[in-house]
């Protein structure tokens, strides 16, 4: 293949050997080729109806291009530094391999509405292959939540016991957050779904060409309404990193609490081994990699979005080339979200849990307390002062190292007259979660009620 620059028409002389393989984005930018071959099949499709190419020459071109595919897909297409990025490494190919129809794909477009659009089309894919991922990720803890309805365990604020709740409300806390994940990434896709070309360097082009046509062909909502801006946007990228960070951020949450949780300290839960790793010095060690992994990768996609902000900041209208470096952070953003999903909804299944140390630990800490100033309240007791009588009761049980649920009547009554035999039924967990009985409340039925409207929201 001839590596002969297509632009270098007023050029003396050659390019720097070392400057070529600086500005040169093939070795990671051929991921887009799929895409970018996409966008040109429907290009020369136009150019053709338009009368601008004849129909000879988009057949030719059609064909080329699609016998450059197959030769890229079978890993025996050679990719050439020298040729610079994936756009002139195929329409060089092609030209090399249909002649003189190959030199006129580029009529009325340029490699910066080209590259814009290929990007589009790439991160539209990768979108729907996301949402896919999410989805199966949130019905992954949907039935988590469902096995675990009734379970119970400390909920907690600051890190310290606060009161019951059950695992199925947890977890459903979990799917709210990817929920709202799913719907940034449905929002942003909007405005990714928008076609640059036509938009040629940056100001249109001469030729009479349909851009409806194309944007149709290609199954854009519409053709971008200004060149210069069609050219220049990256904000589709920034607002996608930006959605892909508050999900790794989300994901890194949910991870750390499978650590702590799966710790000796808490054996709330235990992951299966297929999903942890050994030392290699401590052989008693099983080790929560998968999500301590993810939470760190958390920081790597947070890094893609500053980079991506950082990039765009300040750049004049309309094209720079500073845009090639939104390619590598938006491709490693993509991947490791990708499998950071995949890898989380194969292992919540293989989620177990211990429920007598839940139960055991919820048993410690008071955390009925909200309960029996809740229950004082009902006796007439305004909440204040129901406050204050529990907190001495909570002191005394320090004191005597015992939970509020082992005092007896008696001692109780001491705190309180008001207080009676029934203040038991109150002071146990099952009471605890099953008297939040409302919508976003902890009782059993009420998670199960939103496990039946976010199935029906996500199916
Ligand atoms: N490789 C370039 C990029 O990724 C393609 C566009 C180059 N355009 C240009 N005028 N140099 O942005």
């Amino acid at each position: 293949m001839s590596d002969k620059k297509l632009w270098a028409g007023r050029f003396a002389e050659p390019t720097d050997a070392f400057v070529e393989a600086f500005t040169a984005s093939v070795e990671f930018d051929q991921r887009l080729a799929p895409y970018d071959i996409q966008g040109s099949i429907a290009h020369a499709g136009m150019l053709a109806k338009q009368g601008i190419i004849s129909a000879d020459e988009r057949d030719s071109i059609v064909s080329g291009l699609l016998r450059i595919l197959a030769r890229i897909e079978a890993g025996e297409f050679p990719w050439s530094v020298a040729l610079e990025d994936v756009h002139m490494n195929i329409e060089s190919a092609l030209t090399d391999d249909i002649g003189i129809a190959g030199k006129k794909l580029h009529t009325g477009r340029s490699r910066n509405d080209q590259v814009a659009t290929d990007v589009r089309l790439w991160l539209r894919a990768e979108l729907t292959d996301i949402r896919i991922k999410l989805r199966q990720l949130q019905h992954a803890l949907l039935d988590l939540a469902e096995r675990e309805a009734e379970t119970i365990l400390p909920g907690f604020t600051h890190l310290q016991t606060a009161q019951p709740i059950t695992f199925g409300h947890h977890m459903m806390a979990w799917f709210e957050m990817l929920e709202r994940d799913h719907d940034r990434l449905v929002d942003g896709a909007k405005r990714v779904n928008v076609m640059p070309l036509g938009a040629a360097a940056l100001a249109g082009t001469s030729y009479p060409i349909d851009r409806e046509f194309t944007a149709h062909e290609l199954a854009f909502e519409r053709p971008a309404e200004n060149s210069l801006d069609a050219v220049s946007d990256r904000d589709f990228a920034i607002e996608f990193a930006a959605a892909a960070s508050i999900l790794m951020m989300h994901l890194s949450r949910m991870s750390e609490e499978l650590i702590l949780w799966s710790s000796a300290q808490f054996a709330f839960v235990t992951l299966s081994d297929s999903f942890c790793t050994g030392s290699s010095i401590m052989p008693q060690k099983k080790n929560p990699d998968v999500p301590e992994l993810i939470r760190g990768k958390s920081g790597r996609v947070f890094g893609h979005l500053m980079a991506l902000l950082t990039l765009m900041k300040s750049q004049p209208l309309a094209y720079n080339k500073d845009n090639q470096e939104d390619k590598e952070p938006l491709f490693d953003a993509v991947d490791n979200i990708k499998g950071s999903l995949k890898v989380f909804a194969d292992m919540v299944p293989a989620i177990s849990c211990n429920r007598d140390a839940m139960r055991a630990a919820a048993l410690k800490g008071f955390a009925t307390a909200t309960d029996l100033a809740d229950y004082l309240v009902r006796k007439g007791i305004a909440f204040r002062d129901a406050h204050e009588i529990v907190g001495k009761s909570v002191a005394h049980c320090v004191t005597k190292q015992c939970d509020l649920a082992d005092l007896s009547l008696e001692e109780l009554r001491d705190f309180s007259p008001q207080i009676e035999a029934d203040v038991f039924d109150f002071l146990t967990l099952e009471g605890s979660v099953a008297a939040r009985d409302h919508i976003g409340g902890t009782a059993p039925a009420q998670v199960r009620a939103a496990i039946a409207r976010a199935r029906a929201r996500i199916s």
